[in-house]
């Protein structure tokens, strides 16, 4: 445990400095100057003590903390994982439920804003986004929160159930870029994973989130055997060549933005809950 704030307090001061390394800090600062910082610092040490001590169900002990496997998550370092790690329960569910999931991905959608106001539009009614459905314009949280938070194995009986009651929430932040889209006359295309059999009721859902006046919505059809990447990039070529120019594309898996074409600017909201390849 004293090792543990040790190293937080020389990691916050090595911070503090710039390029001053922590042991350079260690021999030089003066003890006052140390004594400030520590003092600075100690409502941070706090904050971070869960994360570090051996009592902490965020934290591991041998093993990878949950944050950091999450960041390796988001940044497609972790593939093709199953389901989340159980010690990961807690922390997940804090993360989806708490600010921290709309925060992060307020920061995704703020980019997004800012792109738009970048863009030469062709006015030309050919400029599109693509969104992805599940975790990106609709939330399936509430299955998820009674479903142990991705820790369980997917169960496709007990989730196409909760799909069919059309009852998912909309997420906030993407709702304000779909709104933003079509006030500057770039049309929504909805590229989703969910089954053609589900349409009736994903569009019932997305209306009644107060989703409309997309151009179009493309399911996945019977029988189709390839990969995620290689349906939703087979689907963007297909619109590509028929003229449209996908301007932005969006998604919770990297699988909705892997795969040429993949769209002029691509945006990647969070999802550590599951991962589909
Ligand atoms: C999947 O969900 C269904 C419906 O809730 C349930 O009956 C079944 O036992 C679940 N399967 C597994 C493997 O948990
Ligand atoms: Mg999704």
């Amino acid at each position: 445990m004293a090792m543990a704030m040790v190293r937080v307090l020389l990691l916050v001061a090595m911070a503090l400095v710039g390029s001053c390394s922590a042991w350079e800090l260690k021999i030089h600062m003066p003890t006052k100057r140390l004594q400030a910082i520590d003092e600075a610092v100690a409502p941070l040490i706090h904050a971070l003590r869960p994360l570090l001590g051996s009592g902490g169900e965020l934290g591991s002990r041998g093993g990878v903390p949950c944050d950091s496997w999450v960041l390796g998550v988001e940044a497609h370092n972790v593939r093709d994982w199953k389901t989340v790690p159980a010690k990961c329960e807690g922390y997940v569910g804090h993360y989806m439920l708490g600010n921290h999931y709309r925060r992060d991905s307020k920061v995704v959608i703020d980019e997004a804003l800012a792109y738009i106001d970048t863009l030469k539009l062709s006015g030309n009614g050919k400029d599109i986004w693509v969104f992805d459905i599940d975790e990106t314009m609709l939330s399936n949280l509430p299955y998820y929160a009674k479903n142990g938070f991705g820790t369980r194995p997917y169960n496709a009986t007990s989730f196409n159930a909760y799909v069919l009651e059309g009852s998912a929430p909309v997420l906030p932040e993407t709702k304000r870029l779909y709104k933003k889209l079509l006030s500057v006359g770039v049309k929504p295309f909805f590229l989703t994973g969910r089954a053609e059999d589900q349409r009736a009721i994903t569009v019932a859902n997305l209306h009644s989130q107060g989703i409309s006046g997309w151009m179009d919505l493309k399911l996945k059809q019977p029988g189709f055997k390839g990969s995620a990447v290689a349906y939703k990039s087979g689907e963007r070529q297909k619109l590509q060549d028929a003229g449209y120019v996908i301007v932005g594309n969006i998604g919770d898996q990297w699988s909705d933005i892997l795969g040429a074409p993949e769209g002029a600017r691509t945006f990647k909201l969070p999802d550590p809950i599951y991962y589909i390849g």
